[in-house]
């Protein structure tokens, strides 16, 4: 691998030399040049998500750029990303959709981003992220009442998810409504005993009172008429017993589909989800459009950026060796950036 890594970088090497420009001052950050890359990757990542809910930028952590020619650059990106309260079938724009604080059990997006930009034009080529919902040592510090984010195959989760949503079908006089998947759940049990669940829901071409002669015959409507939407339930367990059920349909969004995770999925659970808090947001994603590169080439590529981006750093350095007049400020680091949020 390494050999192969030192080939590539021997064959690429020449090329880079042969473009005449300046070295480029290395791009910061927070430089708004990287910010629209950033924001482009974003989108990508949350257009290519199909569960859970969209992320929204925290923090740009790293940035390269590899010129590739005239006005063709390659540019690496490593974001920090946050859970927001907006389902990913939701038509809300992610500006206006409200991350997640950190006492709601934040959940944090890792994600590897490889771009492209041609005469000012950005697209993504790959991506790859994970993600993962903070420890609860961490949110137990600074708020000991809360509650954590329970798995989403807990049975008091599932069982609230169930009442839920036939409370709802039982007084709608709507289209019978079908879980697509849980986004989230939380269980506290001080003062009360309390059960709060989120879970997203699409429209069939069953009625109410049709789905209680024959349910198993209520199917998701069709893609050009889907009609997704979400709900939140809370089930008070104790001291008293209640049930709230709030549902919101979206109407048709065309070109919004539901990828189903797996056959069943009529537990609400993607094969994913099962025995873990929150959804992943770990799927390597391949732009089969900007692509013309394998997965295994842009992890290749990924790697042989890095010694590039080092040497530029050893070179600034040496650089800085140089005397400075009295009461010059050196630049802020350029990465990483700020954060827009909280540290998490
Ligand atoms: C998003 O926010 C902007 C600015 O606050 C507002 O004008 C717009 O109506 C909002 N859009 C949606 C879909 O909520
Ligand atoms: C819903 O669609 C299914 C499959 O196409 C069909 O068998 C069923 O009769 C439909 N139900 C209603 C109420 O139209
Ligand atoms: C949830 O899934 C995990 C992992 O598959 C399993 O160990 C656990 O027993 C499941 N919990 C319930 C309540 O089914």
């Amino acid at each position: 691998m390494k050999a192969l890594v030192a080939l590539i970088l021997l064959v690429q090497l020449p090329i880079h030399k042969a473009v005449p420009a300046a070295p480029p001052a290395p791009l910061g950050c927070d430089d708004p040049e990287s910010e629209a890359a950033a924001e482009a990757a974003v989108n990508y990542i949350n257009g290519h998500s199909h569960h859970g809910y969209k992320f929204a930028l925290n923090r740009i952590e790293d940035i390269r750029v590899v010129p590739q020619g005239p006005n063709k650059d390659i540019i690496f990106l490593e974001l920090d990303l946050l859970e927001t309260k907006c389902p990913i079938l939701s038509p809300t724009p992610l500006a206006n959709c409200t991350v997640r604080s950190f006492a709601e059990h934040a959940v944090e997006g890792d994600c590897d981003v490889k771009l492209q930009k041609v005469d000012g034009t950005l697209s993504v080529i790959a991506s790859k992220c994970h993600s993962h919902a903070d420890s609860s040592e961490d949110i137990l510090k600074v708020c000991p009442d809360c509650p954590l984010l329970a798995r989403m195959n807990d049975t008091e989760v599932l069982e609230t998810v169930s009442a839920a949503l036939n409370d709802y079908n039982s007084k709608t006089t709507d289209s019978y409504l079908r879980l697509l998947e849980i986004g989230r759940a939380k269980i506290q049990y001080h003062p009360g005993h309390v059960v709060v669940t989120e879970f997203a829901v699409g429209a069939t071409n069953c009625s109410a009172e049709e789905a209680k002669a024959n349910v198993g015959a209520c199917q998701l409507l069709p893609e050009d008429q889907s009609n997704f939407g979400f709900c939140t339930a809370v089930m008070v367990k104790a001291p008293s017993q209640d049930l709230q059920v709030d549902c919101q349909l979206y109407g048709h969004q065309p070109g919004v589909t539901y990828t189903h995770p797996g056959q069943d999925t009529s537990a609400g659970l993607a094969p994913s989800a099962v025995g873990v808090t929150n959804h992943n947001l770990g799927i390597f994603h391949n732009n089969p459009v900007a692509s013309e590169s394998s997965s295994s080439e842009i992890l290749r590529s990924m790697l042989s950026a890095k010694p590039v981006a080092k040497r530029a750093v050893a070179e600034a350095a040496q650089h800085d060796k140089v005397p400075r007049p009295v009461g010059f400020v050196p630049p802020p680091p350029p990465c990483p950036g700020r954060i827009r949020h909280f540290d998490i």
